[in-house]
């Protein structure tokens, strides 16, 4: 795999035969749009500025391939498993983004156009971990970024990503909800974000343990859409919760979570 130490156009060779390698393996040639997008002479440009500045030394495999951008596997120089995250700049649909940058006083000024709102976005994930790390809130910790790219904690084993909540047998339901419940509060009075997108989908499981993911989209509470958003975030708990025998009070949850 790709290491440092032949210039840009050997990690460029090295990284497109990498590429080509999970297309083999995943016998999968919808993927091959997909890679021609994230690995295009952009993205590896950004991408060799991290393996030169000796945060990752090697992108070892794709995680995840969702719509806004996709997530690999990476590895340090040091042998440490990080999670590397790459928006979409071309394809993505974006027109939701907007309103989440606008209204938050740390991007004032921030003209809206696609490449402005997507770095922008990636800027706001980064330190919105940062803000719910400093909050003693399980999220991955944020590790570097650069333009589209974030790259953090990587959350599972040395064989496969931490499982979504969603997929995984919950032991002790009553526990996972209470510290989730607990996070959002923290999150409320001490990060003071609101995530806006929490549910079972972003939600990782290093064991028994809830990570919070994707946090992108999190506003501050002063933030126009944060109430709205709280209130969708904690009916969400409740709902898969309620699929597991509990019985959660939303409106006693804001009212707890609202109390400071
Ligand atoms: N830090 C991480 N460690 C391990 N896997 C991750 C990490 N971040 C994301 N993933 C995986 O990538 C998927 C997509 O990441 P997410 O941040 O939810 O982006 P989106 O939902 O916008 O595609 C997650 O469901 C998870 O499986
Ligand atoms: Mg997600």
């Amino acid at each position: 795999m790709p290491r440092i130490d032949d210039g840009f156009r050997g990690f460029e060779r090295r990284i497109e035969r990498e590429v080509d390698s999970w297309r083999v393996r995943r016998k999968d040639s919808d993927d091959k749009k997909t890679y021609d997008e994230v690995f295009d002479k952009k993205n590896l440009l950004r991408i060799y500025k991290l393996f030169s500045d000796g945060v990752i030394d090697t992108i070892e495999f794709p995680i995840s391939t969702g719509k806004e951008g996709n997530v690999f596997r990476a590895l340090t120089s040091g042998g440490v498993f990080l999670a590397v995250k790459i928006y979409r700049t071309s394809t993505a649909t974006f027109r939701d983004m907007a309103k989440y940058i606008q209204g938050d006083p740390r991007f004032k000024g921030i003209s809206a156009n696609r490449r402005n709102l997507i770095m922008a976005w990636s800027a706001k994930e980064f330190r919105n971990l940062h803000r719910f790390t400093e909050a003693k809130i399980r999220v991955p910790r944020p590790v570097a970024c650069h333009e589209n790219i974030v790259v953090m904690e990587y959350i599972g084993t040395e064989t496969s990503p931490a499982p979504m909540m969603k997929n995984v047998v919950l032991d002790d339901p009553e526990h996972l909800a209470n510290t989730l419940l607990e996070y959002v509060r923290r999150g409320y009075q001490d990060a003071e974000l609101v995530h806006g997108d929490l549910s079972e989908y972003n939600v990782l499981m290093d064991g028994e343990d809830p990570v919070i993911i994707d946090v992108g989209q999190s506003v501050l509470i002063k933030h126009p859409l944060a109430e709205e958003l709280l209130v969708r975030d904690i009916t969400n708990v409740a709902r898969f919760f309620s699929k597991h025998g509990l019985d959660i009070d939303v409106e006693q949850q804001l009212r707890e979570i609202r109390k400071r």
